[in-house]
């Protein structure tokens, strides 16, 4: 665990050291839980949303996008339920003075049990070797056995206590699981009381009378007050989604490891509308789809896992997570949600609007079902991240850092570079760019050794590095060297295109989706 932590550390200042992610207002001290991206950090982020984009609105046929704005009519968060109901359970440590949210403490413990369960199975599988039966083990294993009946038993008592929203049950919980506060290590907590998430302010001057609104603290609801616009606008006949990527904003109370948890981040969610009745169905089918779109990335599929809800939000009545295993562990990368018709309906009963559809296979009106897909461009930046993140022996002694990304996400597509800054290398070098530019993230590096060049690409993940030399003077050939075997090949500057093109197109990628 502690190694896992080094590592997250690492992935956190490497972020920083080659321009992924820096702090916001770092000069003046940095602002909670606010991030910037930097030159690389902005290249893989419009690459993760490209990827998300095309694979809704351009593969799909009957998913059309939107851009809808941050600020919105305050009935809204009132109609959707933000206003009452966007809270975190939060705790105190009256020692420590840190603030906690319960429902997190909690599921650390049950993940603790998980990870006990986990390292007795790993202990027994090296003993017996290949003999190794894992469901019999655990189906005979006392000591497994006995932290899997504590740990249903909390997660039982967890899921009702969230589900009937009784605080003084979930600090019950924390005492008797003796669960301590990480900095001062007492068990000394305050009661557990609910905060609302929203950020607001004021629009219009106070002379005018001014009107508190809210910053968005999810997109999905843009989309939701744009149904009619949208479906009568573009003629869309149900089953039938609209797509966003944008801000949200959150007053996340315990913003934790870096871009995991932030207070302004971006989502990219889609709302599938469909007809009463028919939304399970439509909800495994998108369960199915997203996950596919994760794995397809290739960054193993061992990585990713679903997790049911136990307590489901105001809306939905079916709702899973697609988590990524990260450095501290599963986490939740992705929510799909089965939403009911409860936004479309709060929205027609409190803007006065009729907001249904006339469906004409069936000859009736209806408000529709909507399952929603919502991912956080942040979160799926930091998986990559962590996934990619790797650190190789390299000969005696040598070790270097390399980005795995997936080449269609990685920031740049190729380093030039020419051997040495003489004899008519370095304009040959930017004349294979010209070639290059209109098509690929291409960039062009003179300073240092070869290998320092190397090394440098691979921090940031880039697929290929070609060098120019002076045999590309003579019969117009480079060697090209892939990222993750090092392996170099020669072959003729005109067919760079072509080999970067391969792996780095999105083309491939898609079909694979489809
Ligand atoms: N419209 C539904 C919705 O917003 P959510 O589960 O609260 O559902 C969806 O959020 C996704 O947004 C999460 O899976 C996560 O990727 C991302 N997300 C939520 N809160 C976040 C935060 N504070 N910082 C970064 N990403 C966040």
């Amino acid at each position: 665990m502690a190694q896992q932590e080094d590592v997250f550390k690492k992935i956190v200042a490497h972020c920083k050291e080659y321009g992924f992610v820096f702090p916001s207002s770092e000069i003046y001290d940095g602002l909670g839980a606010v991030y910037d991206y930097g030159q690389n950090g902005i290249e893989l982020k419009n690459n993760i949303k490209r990827y998300w984009w095309d694979a809704m609105v351009k593969l799909n046929e009957n998913i059309v996008g939107i851009d809808s704005s941050i600020f919105m009519h305050p009935t809204i968060w009132k109609a959707s339920g933000h206003v009452d109901a966007f809270n975190d359970p939060l705790i105190d440590n009256k020692d420590s003075k840190k603030r906690y949210r319960a429902d997190v403490l909690i599921e650390e413990q049950i993940a603790k049990y998980d990870e006990k369960i986990e390292k007795e199975v790993a202990k027994a599988a090296k003993k017996f070797g290949d003999a190794f039966d894992k469901e019999k083990f655990l189906a005979t294993s006392v000591h497994c056995q006995e932290h899997q009946a504590k740990r249903d038993a909390l997660h039982a008592r967890y899921a009702k206590a969230m589900n009937d929203n009784n605080l003084e049950e979930l600090r019950q919980i924390i005492i008797d699981e003796e669960i301590a506060c990480p900095i001062s290590g007492t068990k000394n907590w305050t009661d557990v009381r609910q905060f609302n998430l929203m950020f607001s302010t004021e629009m219009g001057s106070t002379a005018d009378g001014s009107m508190k609104i809210f910053l968005r603290p999810e997109t999905a609801q843009g989309i939701f007050v744009n149904f009619l616009n949208v479906q009568k606008t573009g003629r869309m006949k149900i089953p039938f989604g609209i797509a966003q990527i944008g801000k949200a904003f959150r007053n996340e109370i315990v913003a934790r490891q870096f871009i995991f948890r932030m207070r302004e981040f971006e989502q990219m969610e889609m709302q599938f509308f469909v007809r009463p009745g028919e939304e399970l169905k439509w909800f495994e089918h998108w369960k199915k789809v997203r996950l596919n779109w994760h794995k397809a990335l290739g960054m193993g599929d061992e990585n990713y896992r679903y997790h049911d809800h136990d307590k489901l939000a105001h809306y939905a009545n079916a709702a899973t997570d697609i988590e990524f295993r990260m450095p501290f562990g599963f986490k939740e990368v992705e929510g799909i949600h089965s939403r009911t018709n409860f936004d479309l309906s709060q929205h027609q009963k409190y803007s006065g609007k009729k907001i249904q559809y006339f469906d004409p296979e069936l000859n009736e009106n209806y408000v529709p079902y909507v399952i929603e897909t919502s991912i956080g461009v942040d979160r799926m930046f930091l998986s990559i991240m962590c996934g990619a993140y790797t650190e190789e022996v390299v000969g005696e002694n040598d070790t270097r850092v390399v980005l795995k990304l997936p080449a269609v996400l990685a920031p740049v597509k190729a380093a030039i570079m020419p051997l040495v800054k003489k004899d008519g290398l370095p304009e040959k070098a930017r004349e294979i760019i010209n070639t290059l530019k209109y098509d690929f993230n291409v960039q062009y590096d003179e300073k240092d050794s070869i290998g320092k060049r190397y090394r440098r690409q691979d921090a940031i993940g880039t697929p290929f590095c070609i060098t120019v030399d002076h045999q590309t003077l003579e019969d117009g050939t480079v060697t090209i060297r892939e990222r993750d075997t090092m392996e170099q090949e020669r072959v003729p500057a005109s067919e760079l295109r072509n080999i970067i093109g391969a792996k780095t197109s999105f083309t491939e990628l898609f079909k694979k989706l489809s």
